[in-house]
């Protein structure tokens, strides 16, 4: 049947969606807003023009986290709990599973590469001030996900129940113990035994399997939402949105896709070379991201000649044991690991990116950034003699970062921030 108009003319039959056109991809749109959804997070979303290299480690950080949930979805399919089976298990899936080696070193490698990616990733924040206003609370949903990385990497590397698992578990699970009160008893209700037992590796399972991983996809969508309705921040500190054109689009800006997409997918082949050639080559990085004492079952009556935990925990481990009292080591570990928290307030410089701050923020940052590797070193290190002096030197260097952080910040010199961004045209 078709219509007729005033003149009559054959008229266009009824539209079918909102959009006129039919077929699928209309209908879903009128259902599910994948086209706008698209288009305002990704074609139409606009992002400082200026991005460099340390603009990479935010994907870098989503593929780590799917690579992560992938390999160990398939890990749990061979993995078992339990105090008699666990260590087992995982030199089942080392032997005999097909391609069990690959996963798994793509899991325990995967680790320790989503902490190096984070840590420049927070770097980053510190170079230019990203955690300053309007994106204060972008960073605090950050540190959350850091919070729950860490407890998912602890609880993590109990599970093979090797020797340093054993005794990692026992020296950190003991920390709760020097909370004033409750501490004995919150011990005994994290192991759920008088020691470091089966219920306390099933509990970890559980925790490492299910709750961690919910909680870090909700807090990384979290972050990408607070991003996005602050936008970006760039190596400049400028805010583009400041500055828009006759279309109502930041001058300084450029559409995620296809400009970021194309740049990221650089950033992740790099990164997939450098982590096939640990994983093929190196898997256990020298002791770094492997202990040796966790090839070794875990075992009660033996302790490992030094228990130290993986390396990006260390420097808080060296903060811990800089003290002879346990009770104020765990006290100090505990406020250089919740310091960060505060950096978006005591930072009280006029200018975010450290091109325009003057001598005294830039030298507080670097002499941060050598504590902070000083104290990751000394953490590997037994806690004796020089090595506790230096310790409680680089600990001192890295609360005096954070401590004097509101003053060094209000006197240093400025240089002006230029109107709008600078970029050079490769
Ligand atoms: C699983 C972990 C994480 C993921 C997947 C993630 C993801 C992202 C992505 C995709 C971006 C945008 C791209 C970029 O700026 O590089 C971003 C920006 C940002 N993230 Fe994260 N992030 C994670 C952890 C953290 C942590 C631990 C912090 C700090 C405590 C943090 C603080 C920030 C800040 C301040 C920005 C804005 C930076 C700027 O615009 O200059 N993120 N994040």
């Amino acid at each position: 049947m078709s219509l007729k108009t005033a003149t009559g003319a054959a008229a266009p039959m009824p539209k079918a969606g909102a959009t006129g056109r039919k077929g699928f991809w209309p209908w879903l749109n009128k259902r599910l807003p994948v086209d706008k959804f698209v288009a305002d997070q990704v074609t139409e979303y606009y992002a400082p023009k200026n991005f460099n290299v340390w603009y990479f480690f935010g994907s870098l950080a989503l593929v780590v986290l799917v690579l992560q949930l992938v390999t160990g979805i398939f890990l749990t399919m061979f993995y078992k709990p339990g105090e008699a089976t666990a260590f087992d298990s995982v030199q089942f899936i080392m032997r005999e599973v097909d391609w069990g080696w690959l996963i798994r070193y793509l899991h325990s490698s995967g680790a320790s590469f989503f902490f190096i990616v984070v840590y420049l990733h927070m770097f980053r924040a510190f170079l230019y001030g990203s955690y300053k206003a309007p994106r204060e609370l972008l960073w605090l949903i950050g540190m959350l996900v850091y919070f729950a990385l860490m407890a998912e990497a602890f609880m993590g590397y109990v599970l093979p129940w090797g020797n340093m698992s054993f005794w990692g578990a026992q020296v950190i699970v003991n920390l709760f113990g020097t909370i004033p009160g409750i501490g004995p008893d919150l011990v005994l209700w994290i192991r759920g035994d008088y020691g470091i037992a089966d219920s306390t590796l099933n509990r970890f399972f559980s925790l490492h399997v299910a709750a961690v991983p919910l909680a870090l996809l909700g807090l990384v969508a979290l972050h990408l939402v607070a991003l996005h309705e602050v936008g970006s921040n760039n190596p400049d500190g400028i805010e583009i949105k400041e500055k828009l054109g006759a279309d109502g689009k930041p001058l300084d800006g450029i559409p995620f896709h296809p400009y970021y997409t194309v740049k990221d997918f650089v950033g992740i082949a790099v990164f997939l070379v450098l982590l096939a050639v640990v994983v093929f080559f190196v898997p256990n990085f020298g002791g770094l991201f492997l202990e040796a004492p966790n090839y070794e079952p875990a075992n009660p009556l033996s302790t490992p000649e030094h228990i130290a935990p993986v390396w990006y925990f260390t420097p808080y481990y060296a903060i811990l044991r800089a003290v002879p009292d346990q009770r104020l080591g765990a006290l100090l570990m505990a406020v250089a690991v919740a310091a960060f928290l505060f950096v978006p307030w005591l930072d009280r410089s006029p200018v975010k990116s450290m091109r325009y701050r003057g001598w005294m923020s830039r030298s507080a940052l670097a002499v941060f950034v050598v504590s902070f590797i000083a104290l990751g070193y000394l953490g590997m290190q037994p806690a004796q003699g020089l090595y506790v002096m230096l310790a409680r030197i680089f600990a001192t260097l890295y609360f005096a970062f954070f401590g004097l952080m509101w003053f060094y910040t209000k006197w240093d010199k400025v240089k002006p921030v230029p109107e709008r961004v600078i970029y050079h045209a490769h």
